[in-house]
């Protein structure tokens, strides 16, 4: 794949996992270029964002369409135009029915340690109440591929925060989220890189290969 890849990113929702992307590649430290962002939602403060750095921008409402089967197909409408070599959902707070072609190419972020404390209804700050009210010790953010069930896919990476004494859902999101900081463009570099290798649910992480000189 020639560097940086294309991404494209769908978000509902605030877009700090975005502007983040948009920091990093600016800096020239994420190997991937987001090349459109698709909203669920069109008040999303994530297309401000992407308007301001220049990214094209759609709306696909899930309440628009029957089902989960022909939202997914309009985004992938949307996705297809511009040909992205990898997808990035960041705070996409719907089902996306995954195509064939887009297998193993959908990458996800979420706010705890999977399998632990994802799935439907899980998002935000209920994610972080529930893990103080089990009393954890630990949490933390997972990167995953994407498969037709919420929060499910083979992990990618994983990044731990210890719980403190004094810990709210606030505090607690806010430690996670510098944790997803890191965590999230670590992936896109490492798929843009052709490094990871899905093996069922286990993903291989492989060498760097050699630099040519
Ligand atoms: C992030 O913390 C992400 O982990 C979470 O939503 C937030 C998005 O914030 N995702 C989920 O909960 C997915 N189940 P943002 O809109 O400011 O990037």
């Amino acid at each position: 794949m020639a560097l940086p890849i294309r991404m494209a990113v769908l978000l509902s929702g605030g877009g700090r996992t975005l502007q983040n992307f948009l920091d990093l590649s600016r800096a020239g430290t994420l190997k991937a270029k987001v090349v459109k962002v698709i909203s669920s939602r069109p008040d999303a403060y994530g297309l401000v964002r992407a308007a301001e750095a220049g990214v094209p921008t759609a709306v696909v409402r899930r309440r628009d369409f029957e089902d989960a089967a022909s939202f997914s197909r309009a985004l992938t409408r949307e996705i297809d135009e511009v040909v992205p070599d990898l997808i990035a959902l960041a705070g996409f707070m719907c089902l996306y029915q995954v195509p064939p072609r887009y297998t193993d190419r959908i990458l996800n972020i979420h706010p705890a340690l999977l399998p632990l404390f994802g799935g439907k209804g899980f998002f935000g700050d209920r994610v972080h109440r529930a893990v103080l009210e089990h009393g954890c010790k630990v949490s933390g953010c997972t990167v995953h591929f994407v498969d037709n069930v919420y929060d499910h896919g083979p992990i990618v990476v994983q990044k731990t925060v210890r719980v403190e004494e004094d810990d709210d859902p606030h505090s607690l999101a806010a430690r996670i989220f510098e944790k997803e900081k890191q965590a999230y463009p670590e992936a896109v570099n490492l798929f843009a890189e052709g490094r990871l290798r899905v093996e069922g649910r286990r993903v291989r992480i492989l060498p760097p290969s050699p630099a040519v000189s």
